[in-house]
């Protein structure tokens, strides 16, 4: 097997504001800055290059919002970065014009992740999105006008003052435009945030909601034809073009537990069984690598017992068995057997794999949880 993360992550914090609800490391504006930062992940590249395998399967630009990167500077990015099978860079609707879209597709971009949370114009307002619906769709038709044919929709759910009828109507809009992949995540409210304290009683509410939401997304995408192939992943899989599988690669290669560089302010990386964070500062950062020093960095330690559960919880996550091999040292065979008797995971012992029925996959982190020992 040739050596060498074949995984690349670069963070682009910038946003034209920063939402409530998000707890990602951003900068708000900073347009000035924006060609300086680009500089400084192309030094970061250069550091760390050796680690990289000679030939990448995935690229993945996330935020902060790429798309709100000065176009020359991120052209310039995109231009610089070793091709790779899988290139995705995230969007938010607002910032996506036609010149945009064929910019990306023109750098070797073919997979767009769509920020669009939700359809309800009520809802995105809670969520601080300055969007409309049709802002939405509009983004979505640029891609597809400039040539791109696998395209994701983030969606979240247990908005304060949703109702599940809003959630069916979301994903409704969704399923209209029929994107390849959507991702449907949980709100998550941080505790002592502005946005847990303006909506404290609300979020409670949403909580208790929560598993029938989910069980929602589920049967809706389920019955459209998507594949549930991560607790909040789907891809469609009939498609008339062909076979593809459309998860996303780059996902799938941190579900997997493979190695991956991450570049940027506040990136992590996990490479050879050590797992680093860059600082979360940009400034900082920036300074390092204007000196072309490596910036501040975090070590996490990452002993095999730690490896081996992080391997099991995200394993699970996914539709496929898990090989357990190794990863049985960490876990509990009674609780395997007790789980299996209550329906909630499935054994094969010939196979030495473990996987979570349907069922067990709706409780998920709890029956994993059980699992560890
Ligand atoms: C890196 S974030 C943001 C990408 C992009 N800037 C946007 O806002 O659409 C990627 C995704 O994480 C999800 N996300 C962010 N904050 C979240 C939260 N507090 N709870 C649940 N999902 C969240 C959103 O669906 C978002 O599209
Ligand atoms: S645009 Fe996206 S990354 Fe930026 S603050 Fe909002 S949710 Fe966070």
């Amino acid at each position: 097997m040739t050596p060498g993360a074949r995984h690349l992550y670069i963070h682009l914090p910038f946003c034209a504001h920063r939402c409530g609800y998000c707890d990602f490391v951003t900068a708000v504006g900073r347009r000035a800055q924006h060609a300086g930062y680009v500089d400084a992940l192309l030094a970061e590249l250069e550091l760390e290059r050796s680690v990289l395998a000679p030939r990448l399967e995935t690229v993945f630009l996330g935020g902060g919002t790429p798309t709100f990167t000065q176009p020359r500077a991120l052209q310039r990015l995109l231009s610089s970065l070793p091709a790779a099978d899988e290139v995705t860079v995230e969007a938010n609707p607002e910032t996506v014009t036609q010149e945009l879209a064929r910019m990306l597709r023109a750098q070797g971009v073919n997979r767009i992740s769509l920020g669009v949370q939700s359809f309800r114009p009520h809802l995105l307002g809670v969520l601080d999105r300055v969007v409309q619906p049709d802002t939405v769709r509009r983004a979505f038709y640029h891609f597809r006008d400039a040539g791109f044919d696998n395209i994701s929709f983030d969606l979240i759910y247990g908005i304060p003052g949703q109702a599940a009828s809003d959630l069916d109507a979301d994903l409704a809009d969704a399923l209209e435009l029929g994107p390849e992949h959507l991702s449907c995540y949980e709100l998550e409210a941080k505790p002592g945030t502005r946005f847990t304290h303006a909506h404290g009683d609300e979020l409670e509410r949403q909580a208790e909601a929560m598993e029938s939401y989910f069980e929602l997304v589920v049967e809706r995408l389920t019955a459209a034809g998507y594949r549930w192939y991560e607790t909040a992943n789907f891809c469609r899989t009939s498609e008339p073009s062909g076979r593809r599988d459309l998860r996303s690669r780059h996902n799938l290669a941190y579900w997997l537990g493979r190695d991956y560089l991450g570049l940027g302010v506040g990136a992590v990386s996990t490479i050879a069984g050590r797992r680093w964070r860059n600082t979360p500062r940009l400034a900082a950062y920036m300074q390092a690598l204007e000196r072309e020093t490596a910036p501040v960095r975090e070590l996490e330690p990452l002993t095999r017992e730690v490896r081996h559960r992080e391997r099991v919880m995200l394993g699970l996550r996914l539709d496929e068995p898990l090989l357990l091999g190794e990863l049985a040292e960490v876990v509990d065979q009674r609780a395997v057997s007790r789980l299996e008797r209550l329906g909630l995971v499935l054994r094969d012992a010939d196979r030495q794999t473990l996987a979570l029925t349907p069922r067990g996959r709706f409780l998920g982190g709890g029956v994993t949880a059980d699992l560890l020992a």
